[in-house]
Formats: C-alpha cells, structure tokens, sequence
C-alpha cells in the first residue's frame, strides 16, 4: 500500500516520483485523504527538489483529471484562454476576457484567488455585490455559449486539487517552485477546455520569477505542457517590477479594469490588455498578424462592445450591473489619505513585491488560508519609474480602515519608492515572446 509519507519522504531526499505516485498524492489530496499538513510538506519537498519535466506534465494532468475536465467542442467552435502567473495590479483579465469575447471569441475561463503579495481576479470579481464565482459545469458551458465570456473559480470542480494546493501554497511560503506554478496554471487551463491559451509570464519584484532566466525557464515548461495536452499557447513575458496599472486591492482594481474596458485608464495598462488580446486573436486565427489583431481589438476597446460584454458577464453572473455602472457603489475604504512625495526627483524604482505586501496588510490578501478579505482597501500608485515627480506632489494614495494599518502602510509604500537625481528610463512592458513549436 502507498503512503503519502513515503512519497514527501522520496521527494524531500531528491528523487524522482513515478507517475502512479504523483496521483496517489493527487488523489488523496482530492478526497481529503491526505491531510493538509502532508500536503504542505510535501509541497515544500517539491519547492526544494523540483521536478522533472515528465513529474511536472503528470501532476499537472493528474491536477486536471482531479474534476471535471471540459469538452467545449459541443459549446463553441474554439475557446481561448489567458492566465497571468500573478502580479501586483493585475486586472487585465478583468478587461481582456470581456475584449476578446467582444471580437467573437468565446472565452471561459478559470481564475484563482490572491496569492501571497499577488492579487487574484476571483478576490476582485467578488467585490462587485453578487457575483458568483462558483458556477457550475452545466451554467459554465450554457453561459459561454450564451454570452461568450465566463469567470469562474475553482469551485465548479475544475482541478480541485490545484484549488486545495495552491490556498495551501499560498501560506506555506511554497508558491514560487516553476513546477508548482506551472502545474497550477496548467491544470486549470487544460480542465478549463480551452484550445489556445495565452500565457502571461511576469517577471520582476512582484512576481513569483524574479528575474528573465527563471521567467523563461516558467514560460517553457507551461508551453510544453501545453503542447502535450494538444492546446495551443504563446507565453509573453513581461514585467512586474513595478504595479501594473495604478490600483492594487481588490475593488480599487475593478474600478481601474471599468475605466479601462471603456477606453480609459492608464496607457500600461491598456497597451498591456491590447496585447494580450491580440495575441489571444491571433492563437483563435482570427487575425494573421499581431498588428492587424490590434487594430480589432483596439476598436472593440474603444466603441463600447468591450464594455458592454463586461456588464453582460456580470448580469450573467449574479452581479449587481448598478454597481459596476456607477463605481462609488463597490466598497470603498473608511480612511483615504493621499501621501506626499518627501522629495523631488525621477522614480528609479517602484517595488512592486512591498507594494503588493501592504495592500495585503492592510486586509486586501490573506495571511492565514480562508481568511476573510476587505475588498475595499488597497493602495493608488500615482507614478511609474522614469516619471519625474516634484517634492509634495501626491506620489500615492492609500485605502484602509484601520488607522494604525494605514500608517504601516504609508511607511512601507514609501519606503518602497526609490527616486534619483539623474534621468531614469521607464521599465519596458513586455521582454519576450514564448511560442510553442506544436500544432
Ligand atoms: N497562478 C496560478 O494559477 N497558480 C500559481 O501557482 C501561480 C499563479
């Protein structure tokens, strides 16, 4: 008889599991056989020993096969998919998904909650009073082929055992390992039913690979995947050095993602959701050309359709559409205090990773699993490196209700923002494009 204590044991002295081990692990893990404390252990065996390719690939099938796996073909002709490794002020999802559905590419897709400093797109959707996020396969499938667009989360049984895996990860301090990452995203992708599937690999101070290497190491090992599982995908790689967008927290967020959808927002931020929309045209073969993606989905971004799929997907979903319509009905935070910058200069750094971890002091993430979250508070960061800022001019705002959070806040966000005398050239937004050699 197997023994989850023999296969932590086996990983943790560096060897290799076999197939039959990785889903019994997977299994009991499912079930609640396997009980959180070996899972965790084992999750930090795997975080110190890595996995070889062949471990990976079956974890992440096993990861997949642990629910539902979806068969779209009798729903739509072709389903794509984006999933971002995690990010700090991250909403693209929010905009890309409603974009790309908008252009007449059915896109269903399955989100995670916050991981560590990360924020997910489930803690964002749940800020709009209502929404569902726990749909299931049946009002999965109808609402793609209805609408066109779905954001779901775990509970739908798609891969819950990555749903059991990664709130663990979460607070066990075993996120950042390439082979749990990439299983976790993959299974998702794979149970999810999507054909095409664009990866959107950060990298940088906010993201779980720190730097180009690592990121492109994740990128490969999830196109592979992919490859193997006969779906299509690109992964883009781009930074995380800095937020994405301005906001961070989970309501704040969605504001932004409302601005953006209807042709707002900041420009990194929309130039980002322009990308990932195009390629995501592009893997559908509704375009030939990255370019010509573009000019489609920048229309649909500026005409209204992007928007209105957004306000579809919300009535589709339980949402209250008022709230979205008009923002100041999401939760907004007691104490808003906007901070000065203490001196003049050019932004040389904007650490992503201490922004990320004060908005999740300040109740926007979770430190213990379950823990309950405050969609209302987060953090407005009004700069981006290179930019010049002047001495007093509001360099960030901060969302909170607790007052001595809020001063935690203020010091760390500050401390957080390195300025230079010289000129300081802006942080690019995407590095590298990851493609899969398969079909
Ligand atoms: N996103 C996921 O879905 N899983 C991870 O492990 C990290 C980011």
């Amino acid at each position: 008889m197997m023994r989850a204590v023999d296969v932590i044991t086996k990983k943790r002295d560096g060897g290799e599991l076999s197939q039959a081990e990785i889903e019994f692990f997977v299994r009991g893990l499912t079930s609640g056989e396997i009980p959180d404390y070996q899972i965790a252990a084992w999750a930090m065996a795997v975080f110190f020993q890595g996995m070889t390719d062949r471990e990976t690939t079956d974890l992440t099938l096993a990861m997949a096969r642990s629910g539902d796996v979806l068969d779209l073909s009798d729903t739509v002709a072709m389903a794509v998919d984006k999933h971002s490794t995690g990010g700090v002020g991250d909403k693209v999802t929010l905009v890309v998904e409603p974009l790309v559905a908008a252009c007449g590419v059915p896109v269903g897709k399955m989100s995670g909650r916050g991981l560590s400093f990360s924020g997910g797109t489930i803690d964002k959707l749940e800020s709009i009073p209502g929404f569902r996020t726990s749909l299931s396969t049946a009002e999965f499938k109808r609402q793609l082929r209805e609408i066109g667009v779905v954001l779901t989360g775990q509970s739908a049984n798609l891969a819950p055992a990555d749903g059991k895996l990664y709130a663990l990860r979460d607070v066990t301090g075993t996120v950042s390992s390439i082979p749990l990452i990439a299983s976790s995203v993959m299974s998702k992708k794979i149970a999810g039913g999507a054909q095409a599937i664009v990866l959107d690999v950060k990298v940088g101070s906010g993201a779980f690979m720190p730097n180009l290497a690592e990121a492109t190491r994740l990128a490969r090992a999830m196109v592979a995947i992919a490859r193997r599982a006969e779906r299509r995908a690109v992964a883009l790689i781009s930074d995380m050095n800095q937020p994405l967008g301005h906001a961070v927290g989970n309501a704040l967020e969605v504001r932004e993602a409302i601005v953006a959808l209807r042709g707002g927002g900041p420009d990194d931020l929309r130039e980002h959701c322009l990308e990932v929309a195009a390629y995501l045209l592009l893997l559908a073969r509704r375009a030939r050309t990255v370019k010509a993606a573009r000019v489609r989905v920048s229309a649909a971004l500026d005409d209204g359709r992007a928007w209105e799929k957004f306000r579809q997907l919300v009535a589709a979903q339980g949402g209250e559409v008022r709230a979205i319509d008009e923002p100041d009905r999401l939760p907004t935070a007691h104490l808003i205090e906007e901070v000065a910058a203490p001196r003049g200069g050019y932004l040389a750094w904007v650490d992503a990773r201490e922004i990320g971890m004060s908005a999740v002091d300040l109740g926007a993430g979770r430190a213990k699993k379950g823990d309950p979250i405050d969609h209302a508070v987060g953090l407005v960061i009004h700069h981006q490196v290179g930019d010049k800022v002047q001495r007093g001019q509001p360099l960030f705002t901060i969302h909170a209700n607790d007052a001595g959070r809020l001063a935690a806040a203020r010091e760390r966000v500050l401390a957080a923002h390195q300025f230079s005398r010289e000129r300081v050239k802006p942080l690019p937004l995407f590095y590298r494009v990851v493609r899969s050699h398969g079909k």
